[in-house]
């Protein structure tokens, strides 16, 4: 579905400058944007960022970056994450492959890929961010016991990503196929994609998994 470009998108992302980093520069330098020693997760593909800033708000103690390639989509997470005064989050307006290329080795404590696109066409196989390329590159910037944690509502697609953790050499520690009848149904937070699935009536699929 395309999207009306939003009005006045520059000087909305202008007003929430505080909360972006804007260049490999900075990126290189994520350890120091906040106080030391915390530990540090990313969202890839926040989209609108319900799940991002409800996440954070619930741990204030960790530190929060999400990338988003499109900015028309992603000033409405910045926008969300100014409102509720969120300390704990920064944003990235790039494509992830490019920004995990910069990052220091060993970074991120927990990775999130919620909803992302499934791109059904086999020829277009790589461009899946659970792609083993993608995979092993996110295997970089996890520190030992991260976890990468992943939802679809797409059944093919989680098919496809389970072969591809066990192919890129991660383990699965937990996985399910509706996820709102689980276990962790009860403090699951829903992505803005998730809400609009489950409301349809479909089920989630989820996995949690980790570098061997
Ligand atoms: C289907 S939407 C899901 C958004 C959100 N995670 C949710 O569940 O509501 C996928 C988002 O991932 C973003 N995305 C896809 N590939 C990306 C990449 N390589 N780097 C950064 N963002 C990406 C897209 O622009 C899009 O906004």
């Amino acid at each position: 579905m395309r999207m009306r470009k939003k009005k006045n998108l520059s000087r909305r992302i202008l007003a929430c400058e505080r909360f972006v980093l804007k260049s490999p520069e900075e990126y290189f330098k994520m350890p120091e944007v906040f106080a030391a020693n915390k530990l540090a997760r990313l969202e890839i593909g926040c989209g609108k960022g319900g799940f991002l800033c409800e996440t954070a708000m619930r741990e204030p103690d960790v530190e929060f970056y999400a990338i988003e390639k499109i900015s028309n989509v992603v000033i409405s997470a910045m926008e969300k994450a100014k409102a509720a005064n969120l300390d704990n989050v920064r944003f990235v307006i790039d494509d992830a492959t490019r920004l995990l290329n910069f990052v220091p080795a060993g970074f991120f404590d927990r990775i999130y890929i919620n909803f992302s696109d499934p791109w059904p066409k086999a020829r277009h196989a790589k461009n899946r961010l659970t792609h083993i390329d993608n995979l092993l590159m996110y295997k970089r910037v996890l520190r030992e016991g991260g976890q990468l944690w992943f939802k679809t509502d797409n059944e093919e697609f989680f098919d496809f990503s389970i072969g591809q953790f066990d192919a890129a050499g991660y383990t699965v520690l937990w996985e399910t196929r509706d996820l709102h009848s689980s276990e962790y149904a009860a403090q699951n937070v829903m992505t803005e994609y998730e809400e609009r699935f489950s409301g349809m009536g479909m089920r989630i699929f989820s996995a949690r998994v980790s570098p061997n």
